[in-house]
């Protein structure tokens, strides 16, 4: 049975954790659904670890809809949920009601993901889950702010704890049936994860969240560089070198074909 947003709020309950992994083309999409990823995330990610560029800043709507739609030909099981990408939703609410809406009726993903929290923000996800879109917020380290923030940890006095658990509850009130916390410390985690209905999902959050996120290119290794909370568990990337250089060898030596 295809993973729902209802049955992540029950598999809370049941302390279930959820496995969820990014996926930017359909090959790739195809293997992690039929491996048994809970959540696929059409990351904005996607703009370093796919595209290149520098930060996730410059993805555009029409770039996402292009990966979406592929991804969405690999996902059978697994619930699809695709970034809002920066400036596509911080605007107004219908801003991002259009957008959100084009990533659910033109590529087919179930949900939409949006960083930020307490007070624009939430109004924005009470909106969208008005109009029937279900919202995944994502609080702490938020990689489209990065120009403000940096790259370092979120949350690390009190204060800054505190505001980052207000928008996580506002977040919550406003309709969103997940939140992704990315980087900040592992008690502030754990205090958030406690006081939610909704499940959590951990990046460099620590172990207390409700599941797990990585970007994918970082969990097999194929990335140039990653974040210092990632694991790789393998290296796609020396394994691709070798396999190419053995094709190169054995095309110049005329072995193959
Ligand atoms: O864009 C992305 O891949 C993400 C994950 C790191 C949660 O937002």
């Amino acid at each position: 049975m295809p993973v729902t947003t209802r049955q992540l709020r029950q598999w809370k309950q049941q302390g279930r954790t959820i496995v969820t992994l990014t996926a930017w083309d359909y090959a790739l999409a195809a293997i992690l659904d039929q491996a048994g990823v809970d959540i696929i995330l059409v990351g904005d990610s996607l703009a370093m670890v796919a595209l290149g560029y520098e930060t996730t800043l410059p993805v555009t709507l029409t770039e996402m809809l292009h990966h979406a739609k592929a991804v969405r030909r690999g996902v059978k099981q697994a619930l699809l949920v695709c970034d809002l990408p920066f400036l596509t939703y911080q605007e107004s609410p219908q801003q991002a009601i259009h957008s959100a809406g084009r990533l659910l009726k033109e590529a087919g993903v179930q949900a939409v993901k949006l960083e930020g929290g307490y007070p624009t923000i939430a109004e924005t996800v009470l909106r969208l889950t008005q109009a029937g879109i279900p919202v995944m917020g994502h609080v702490g380290l938020t990689p489209q702010s990065v120009h403000q923030l940096g790259y370092q940890q979120q949350g690390q006095t009190d204060a800054a704890g505190q505001q980052i658990l207000a928008e996580a509850i506002a977040l919550e009130q406003a309709g969103a049936f997940a939140i992704v916390l990315e980087h900040i410390p592992a008690t502030l985690a754990a205090q958030i994860t406690q006081k939610l209905t909704i499940p959590t999902i951990g990046i460099g959050a620590g172990p207390h969240c409700n599941g797990q996120v990585l970007v994918t290119a970082d969990m097999l290794g194929l990335s140039q560089r990653q974040p210092p909370f990632a694991k790789s568990y393998m290296n796609l990337r020396d394994q691709i070198t070798q396999a190419v250089q053995q094709y190169s060898t054995e095309v110049r030596s005329h072995q193959f074909p």
